[in-house]
C-alpha cells in the first residue's frame, strides 16, 4: 500500500494533539521513566515501550490516524522510545513510520521490527529493506526473527546487516507456548541481544524456564501481549483496584498488570499496544514510581487466580 505523504500530513496529527499534551498528569512531567540496561551493550532504554500489531493496522489515511498521531507523540513526550512493529502487521509499520516521520521523531525512537516470512532468504531481505523505507531510517535499532520462522536463514540476514552497521541489535520472538521448547534451544545456542515472549498475570509460563535462561545468558527480554491481548481487563471488569496497589504507586488496572511484569528481574522492555491516547498515558504511568516486591508479586498472582 502506498500512502501519499501529502495526504498523510493533512490527517495524521489532529488539532486535538496540543490540548491533550497540556493535560498530561503532573507525575508524568516530574518523574523519570524507569530505565533498563540492554544486557549485551549496557545501553539504557526506557522500560515501557509501545506495540503496534493491531492498533496501527488502520490502512490508508483516515480519521483513525488522528488518535494514533497523539499516541506516538505522547509516547515520545512522556519519555518512551522503544516501538515494536513488523512488516506482517498489515499497514502498521508503514502507518507508524509515516506518523513518526511527520512528527520528526523517527530517528529518536528505538525502531524494533521483524523479518516475518517462511518465504526464504530473498523475501526476508526484501522485508528488511522495506522496513528501512517505511521508517525513513538508515539504521534499524533491533530486527527480530518473527515467531521463529526460518530462524537460521533470517538470523544470517540480520547479522549481516549488523556487521554492515545497518542494524544495531539482533533478536527472535514468539508468543506461542507450543514454541517454548524450540525457543529454549535457540536461546541456548544463538548469540542474541534480545528475545521477545508473551508474559502477563494471565500467562505466566515464560517465567518458568525462558526468562531465567535469558537472564543467565545475558539476553534482553521484551514482553509482548502484556495484557494478554486485552483479556486481562475483562477479567477484572467491575472490580475495584485493591488498596494495597498504592504501596507500589499503582493507580489503575493497566498499571497493575504492567508493574507486575516490570518487577520481574529478567524483563528489559514491555510493549503494551494501544490506539487510545488516554490508555497510552495510563500505561506510561507504569514506568513511574515503585514496583511490587517479590511478596507483593505473589499476592498479585493469588488475587488474579482467585478472580
Ligand atoms: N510474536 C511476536 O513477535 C508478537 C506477538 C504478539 C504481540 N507482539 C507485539 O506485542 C504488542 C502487544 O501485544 P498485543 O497488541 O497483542 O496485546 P496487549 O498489549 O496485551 O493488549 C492490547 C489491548 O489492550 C488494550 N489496552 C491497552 N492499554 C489499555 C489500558 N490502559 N486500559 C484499557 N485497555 C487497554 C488495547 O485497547 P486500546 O487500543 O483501546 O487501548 C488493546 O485492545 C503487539 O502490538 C506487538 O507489537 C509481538
Amino acid at each position: 500500500m502506498t500512502i501519499s505523504r501529502r495526504k498523510m500530513l493533512t490527517i495524521s496529527v489532529g488539532a486535538g494533539a496540543g490540548l491533550l499534551l497540556n493535560e498530561l498528569p503532573a507525575f508524568a512531567q516530574q518523574q523519570p521513566q524507569l530505565m533498563r540496561a540492554i544486557p549485551s551493550s549496557g545501553e539504557m532504554i526506557p522500560a515501557v515501550g509501545l506495540g503496534s500489531a493491531r492498533t496501527f493496522n488502520v490502512g490508508p489515511p483516515s480519521p483513525e490516524w488522528v488518535p494514533l498521531g497523539d499516541v506516538v507523540r505522547l509516547f515520545h513526550e512522556m519519555g518512551g522510545r522503544f516501538f515494536d512493529t513488523a512488516p506482517s502487521y498489515g499497514t502498521s509499520e508503514q502507518v507508524a513510520g509515516q506518523i513518526a516521520q511527520e512528527i520528526g521523531i523517527h530517528n529518536d525512537l528505538f525502531f524494533a521490527t521483524k523479518i516475518s516470512t517462511r518465504g526464504g532468504l530473498e523475501v526476508g531481505i526484501a522485508q528488511q529493506e522495506e522496513s528501512f523505507r517505511d521508517w525513513g531510517r538508515e539504521v534499524i535499532d533491533l530486527n527480530q526473527v518473527h515467531n521463529l520462522q526460518d530462524t537460521a536463514i533470517h538470523l544470517r540476514t540480520i547479522r549481516q546487516a549488523k556487521e554492515e552497521g545497518r542494524t544495531r541489535y539482533v533478536g527472535v520472538t514468539t508468543s506461542f507456548g507450543r514454541q517454548y521448547e524450540q525457543m529454549e534451544q535457540v536461546l541456548r545456542s544463538e548469540e542474541l541481544d534480545f528475545f521477545q515472549v508473551n508474559y502477563s498475570l494471565g500467562e505466566r509460563e515464560a517465567a518458568e524456564r525462558l526468562l531465567p535462561l535469558a537472564q543467565d545468558r545475558g539476553i534482553g527480554v521484551i514482553v509482548n501481549e502484556p495484557f494478554n491481548v486485552g483479556r486481562l481487563f475483562g477479567a477484572v471488569s467491575g472490580r475495584e483496584l485493591p488498596d494495597w496497589a498504592a504501596e507500589f504507586d499503582c493507580q489503575s488496572w493497566g498499571q497493575f498488570f504492567l508493574k507486575y511484569i516490570l518487577s520481574h528481574p529478567a524483563v528489559t522492555v514491555i510493549i503494551p499496544a494501544t490506539g487510545d491516547p488516554e490508555h497510552l498515558v495510563d500505561n506510561m504511568g507504569a514506568g513511574i514510581g515503585r514496583l511490587p516486591d517479590e511478596r507483593t508479586r505473589r499476592r498479585m498472582e493469588e488475587m488474579f487466580d482467585n478472580l
